[in-house]
């Protein structure tokens, strides 16, 4: 086997590029040294380097919307079995979320439904949860009016409250007996209402600041109405607060917890079989760099690479990290042959 000159060690200059193919001719015989012949062939050398790098850019995985489906909405690391548009993630998952945004900096992944589009701010994968953000949701920082219904979801869409992971607390009700119990709750009720009604933006929902808290009520049914609503003015309230159980509830200060309604996520429709192989092809594709999508009309399972082509498998054989690994293995095969081979050699992550 030749020897291996790292060039971004013996020269200056290479490491200016991000990452860079090292080429040096070598003989089996080791006539050449550093200071030998080597010098001679710089013409040749740098033709080839450059050579190199231009294909190691052009196979370059690429960042941008070329592929049809990304990994990618915003800050938000989309997974199967999200996706961000129609092909992408698991087909009963569209329509109801989508990526919407024009640019890269204002993509936000949204769960729609027929009360309202809902901003989807964090995914637990491993708990099969989303946290949703409803514009007019009340926080401690900024109280609304809710719209009518409060919150709602679509009985076709594979979302629903996920119980005791959040609280729905209902703000402003003119007639707390008509709510009354067992739909408040007793116990978490009025420390958690206390808190939420020190918060001054109280103020926009028509209260006084710590307002009696016989006018808040913490919901305890974990799900919605049979038409997948929270109608929070038929039980005679104006506004409402989700807040993460997660949260330091120990606290009392209100603007320190986590605002957000938990919805658990499952693919209803599918079959035990049909999870299990679409979920072990979906993981081999998402290990590879893409993106698990479907082909219509039957839906198949369908790998989406960056290249922007799609597979039935994963992206290896598409990347530019594969075709790296190709060359390395054909060298050691010419290396045998006792010829003046090419050692190539990444520089990249040392
Ligand atoms: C790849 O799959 C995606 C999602 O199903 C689709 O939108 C796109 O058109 C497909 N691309 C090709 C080249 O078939």
């Amino acid at each position: 086997m030749g020897r291996l000159i790292n060039w971004a060690e013996s020269r200056s200059g290479p490491e200016e590029f991000h990452s860079s193919l090292l080429l040096l001719p070598l003989e089996s015989n080791s006539h050449c040294h550093r200071h030998g012949n080597m010098n001679r062939r710089p013409p040749l050398l740098l033709f080839l380097f450059l050579l190199l790098l231009l294909l190691h850019l052009i196979f370059l995985p690429r960042s941008d919307s070329s592929a049809a489906c990304s990994t990618k909405c915003g800050s938000l690391d989309v997974r199967y079995p999200f996706g961000t548009g129609f092909g992408c993630g698991a087909p009963n998952f569209f329509p109801a979320v989508t990526c919407d945004g024009d640019s890269d900096s204002n993509r936000q992944l949204t769960l729609n439904t027929h009360v309202g589009k809902y901003p989807i701010t964090s995914i637990s994968y491993s708990a099969s949860t989303v946290t949703v953000m409803p514009p007019l949701m009340s926080t401690c920082a900024t109280m609304h009016p809710a719209g009518s219904p409060a919150f709602g979801l679509d009985w076709s869409a594979p979302f629903q409250i996920a119980p005791a992971a959040s609280v729905f607390v209902l703000l402003a009700c003119a007639s707390p007996l008509a709510v009354g119990p067992p739909l408040c709750d007793p116990a978490a009720g009025p420390r958690l209402c206390s808190s939420l009604l020190a918060c001054p933006a109280v103020a926009a929902i028509g209260l006084p600041l710590y307002a009696p808290t016989n006018t808040c009520c913490v919901y305890s049914p974990a799900g919605l109405g049979p038409k997948g609503d929270l109608d929070i003015q038929r039980l005679g309230c104006s506004s409402y607060a989700s807040v993460k159980s997660t949260g330091p509830w120990s606290q009392t200060d209100a603007s320190t917890w986590e605002y957000g309604v938990v919805l658990q996520y499952g693919e209803a429709g599918t079959s035990v079989a049909e999870d299990v192989v679409t979920a072990e092809a979906c993981s081999a594709c998402e290990g590879s760099g893409g993106a698990c999508g479907y082909a219509p009309p039957k839906d198949y399972f369908v790998c989406v690479c960056d290249s922007g082509l799609n597979t039935s498998t994963d992206c290896y054989g598409l990347s530019a990290d594969e075709l790296k690994n190709f060359w390395s293995t054909s060298t050691a095969t010419a290396t045998a042959t006792n010829h003046p081979t090419w050692t190539i050699t990444s520089s990249r992550g040392n």
